[in-house]
Formats: structure tokens, C-alpha cells, sequence
């Protein structure tokens, strides 16, 4: 059993679209092939935050449903629709375990970037299944470095990810932080979550990732702010103080104030429902 806390991003959701890197510019392609899509149906994105995949994806669906319990997060995501002139999304305050009645289905598509985790797992998955059209598809999003080949450097150094988490753990010692407690450890995947639900054992995919994405130093802190484990609310009235020690460092490192960063490839996890 997986208990919400409020405040995990609290402070987080203004960072998060200048501070992540995106996914692969495969993505919609991936979609469009893996999945049959048609443009009919509507997509779910479960865990939207400010709506990265849900503004990404809406295009090919007619309808898409953006869902998150973080308020700030779902105005961002408003937010950035609206400055798109996108018009087919709805944002759903709630908690993916409030599925199915917080956002009914049918869906052709439900999605998770980055945020199956932070959910009921199997609770969820099975629930979703219920949802989903005969044929459609659960598919799980995360940026995978672990065994993937790292391309070269376009230039510019790479973030001093080793170095700023040591001053993370400075302000907020060395145990992972999240909310009001500390981060769950997971020590299982995706798929062994999956296979224990209709779903079974699911495909994954890797979509390649940007291999020369340049960033500078403002998003590279807003990055670290739009994490969980050191967003804003962590560091109470010392936030400007680490601010400003993430920014000395990263100047130290890079005159010019521009960083390679490398997210890996996008991992596709996709489980279907037979149709
Ligand atoms: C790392 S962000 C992912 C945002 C976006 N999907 C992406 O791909 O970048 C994780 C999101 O999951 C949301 N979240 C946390 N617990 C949740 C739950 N129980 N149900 C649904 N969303 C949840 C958080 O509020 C946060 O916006």
C-alpha cells in the first residue's frame, strides 16, 4: 500500500519543464507505430505533471486526459496548453489509485512518464486494464541510462551530477528525501510488477535519446529543484544559500555556463490488452 504525500513536489512543478530533459524525438513516432494510432481514441497520462507527455501526445489522439494530484503541477500543465493552443486536454486533479472514477475510460492509450512508481502498482495497473479498449495499451515511460551506449560529448562539459549531489546531501544529509519522510527504495522493475497483473510480461523499447543536449546552468539547478528528492521545500530558509552553491560550482566548471547533458535513452515499456 502506497501513501500519497502532498508535498513530495511541492515547490517543484515551476522548475520541471525548464529543468528535465526531454524524451527521445522518437517518441511520437514509437507511438504512431507501436500502437496502430489513427488519430481515434483518447489517451490518459497518468502522473502528467505539467504535462510533458500528455502536450506531446495529445495531437494523435482526439481527447487526452492529463492526471496528477500535485495542483501546482496540473497548472503548469494548463498553463503550458494554453501557450501551445492546445485544446483538447483536460486535466484531472487526483491520485492514479482514484482510477477509474476520477477520469472514467474507454482510453486507447494510458501513459506513466516517470511516475508508475510512485503509484499502487499493481492495484493500478489492474484497474487500468479495466479502462483501456480491447487492443489498447499501458505504456510505461522513464529516461534509462543503465547499460546504454553513452555518445560523445558535443562540447561543453557534463553536468557535475557527482558534485552537486554531494552538496544535496549537504543541506539534507546523506538518506534520499522525499516529502515528509524518506524516498521508497525500489527493488523491483516495471516488468515484475506487470507480470503479476492481466496485463502479463510486457515489451520494452528504447527510443534513442538526444545525444547533444546542451543546458545552462539556471536549468541545470532547476533540474535538481524539480526532483523530488531536492525540491524547493527541502531546504526551507537555506534554498537560496544551496542555490547559490550549485551555481559557484557549476561556473567553476564551466565558464561559459553551458553543459552537456546526457538522459539516457527513453525506455518504452508497453503491455497490451488483448483485444
Ligand atoms: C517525475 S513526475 C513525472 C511527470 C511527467 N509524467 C513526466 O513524464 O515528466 C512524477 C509525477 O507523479 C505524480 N504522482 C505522485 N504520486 C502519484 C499518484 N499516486 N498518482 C498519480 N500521480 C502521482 C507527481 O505529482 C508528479 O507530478
Amino acid at each position: 500500500m502506497v501513501r500519497y504525500d502532498p508535498s513530495i513536489y511541492r515547490g517543484a512543478a515551476v522548475h520541471y519543464r525548464y529543468g528535465r530533459p526531454a524524451y527521445s524525438p522518437r517518441l511520437e513516432a514509437l507511438f504512431t507505430e507501436e500502437l496502430d494510432l489513427d488519430g481515434r481514441g483518447r489517451l490518459l497520462d497518468v502522473g502528467c505533471g505539467p504535462g510533458i507527455l500528455t502536450i506531446r501526445l495529445a495531437h494523435l489522439f482526439e481527447e487526452a486526459v492529463g492526471l496528477d494530484p500535485d495542483p501546482e503541477m496540473i497548472a503548469e500543465g494548463r498553463r503550458a496548453a494554453q501557450e501551445q493552443g492546445i485544446t483538447n486536454i483536460t486535466w484531472v486533479q487526483a491520485q492514479a489509485e482514484d482510477l477509474p472514477g476520477a477520469a472514467p475510460g474507454p482510453y486507447r492509450v494510458v501513459t506513466f512518464g516517470q511516475s508508475f512508481w510512485w503509484t499502487d502498482e499493481v492495484r493500478v495497473a489492474e484497474a487500468v486494464y479495466d479502462m483501456l479498449e480491447p487492443g489498447g495499451a499501458l505504456v510505461l515511460i522513464v529516461h534509462t541510462v543503465e547499460g546504454r551506449a553513452v555518445p560523445p560529448s558535443p562540447g561543453p562539459p557534463p553536468i557535475p551530477h557527482a558534485e552537486i549531489k554531494a552538496l544535496v546531501q549537504k543541506y539534507l544529509g546523506s538518506t534520499r528525501r522525499a516529502g515528509q519522510g524518506i524516498a521508497p527504495v525500489r527493488t523491483h522493475r516495471f516488468e515484475d510488477a506487470l507480470v503479476r497483473t492481466r496485463f502479463g510480461t510486457p515489451r520494452v523499447i528504447f527510443a534513442p535519446g538526444i545525444p547533444d543536449l546542451v543546458r545552462d546552468s539556471e536549468s541545470v539547478l532547476s533540474g535538481y529543484f524539480s526532483l523530488s528528492s531536492s525540491a524547493p521545500h527541502l531546504f526551507g530558509d537555506r534554498v537560496e544559500a544551496f542555490a547559490n552553491e550549485v551555481r559557484e560550482l557549476l561556473k567553476a566548471r564551466s565558464p561559459e555556463g553551458l553543459f552537456w547533458d546526457w538522459p539516457g535513452d527513453t525506455e518504452v515499456v508497453l503491455a497490451l490488452k488483448r483485444g
